[in-house]
């Protein structure tokens, strides 16, 4: 199994833990690469992610911003993950338009996730049928152990080959737009920051039950991908065998 975890007392410092390895992650690749490429998850926990983030002297430039899921919202919309990363990040260091590469979730899901397919082929210059390696991708988890907006028994949870699409949540009756697991799974790393007591059932299962993605979403990356790093804090971890 290739991952890392590691546990902290409180949510800011898993937040902090998180935020250093996302921009050393950043730095490397664009040292390598002349630019580096992140997604970003959305919820209630980056916002601190996002804000540590902020308040480093880390240097934006050639850093593109792609996201791992989205709701069906415009983008000025309370619920919009591109809003929380906007108001938290993206224009507190004034990231240029040019490195922002949002959903366009305001657009019917199936146009949206079309658009948004697009351009990644189009940014990530792909061959047909070649999936994008981000450089970072920044993951959490529901109680329910999902990621990304791939919850629980949801069919393309098994597909290897696509780069993202609308999925219908039935559970939320709401479609979502998210990378799926091939686009995840490509990625050179993931970091995975989960923190808060409700997540304490679903952690155990994540990395205690039996590796079964289709209902554990989260386990994703635990054995068939690039690093994984998670950065869990105390209450998330609390049921861990240790
Ligand atoms: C979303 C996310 C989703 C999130 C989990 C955890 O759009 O909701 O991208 O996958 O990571 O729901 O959310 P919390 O941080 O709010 O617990």
């Amino acid at each position: 199994m290739s991952f890392e975890r590691q546990i902290f007392p409180d949510a800011p410092a898993a937040a902090r833990a998180c935020a250093k390895y996302i921009l050393d992650a950043l730095e490397q690749a664009r040292t390598a690469r002349g630019q580096a490429t992140i997604a970003l998850s959305g919820g209630s926990t980056p916002k601190l992610l996002f804000e540590r983030m902020a308040a480093s002297d880390f240097k934006w430039q050639g850093i593109h911003f792609f996201w791992v899921d989205e709701r069906p919202v415009p983008p000025d919309n309370d619920q919009s993950n591109y809003k929380l990363a906007a108001g938290t990040l993206l224009k507190p260091v004034n990231i240029p338009e040019s490195q922002v590469h949002r959903i366009h979730a305001e657009l019917q899901p199936e146009a949206a996730a079309e658009m948004y397919v697009e351009e990644i082929r189009r940014f990530f210059k792909l061959q047909p049928n070649e999936l994008p390696q981000f450089d970072v991708i920044h993951r959490g988890m529901g109680p329910d152990a999902h990621t990304a907006s791939l919850f629980p028994t949801e069919p393309l949870i098994a597909d290897r080959g696509k780069i993202a699409a609308a999925v219908r949540v039935e559970k939320l009756s709401q479609w979502r737009i998210t990378l799926l697991p091939g686009a995840l799974l490509a990625a050179h790393r993931t970091a995975m920051l989960v923190a808060g007591d409700d997540k304490e059932t679903s952690v155990r299962s994540v990395f205690e039950a039996p590796y079964d993605p289709a209902k554990y979403p989260a386990q994703l990356g635990l054995r068939d991908s690039g690093k994984v790093e998670w950065f869990l804090d105390e209450a998330a971890a609390r049921l861990l065998q240790r």
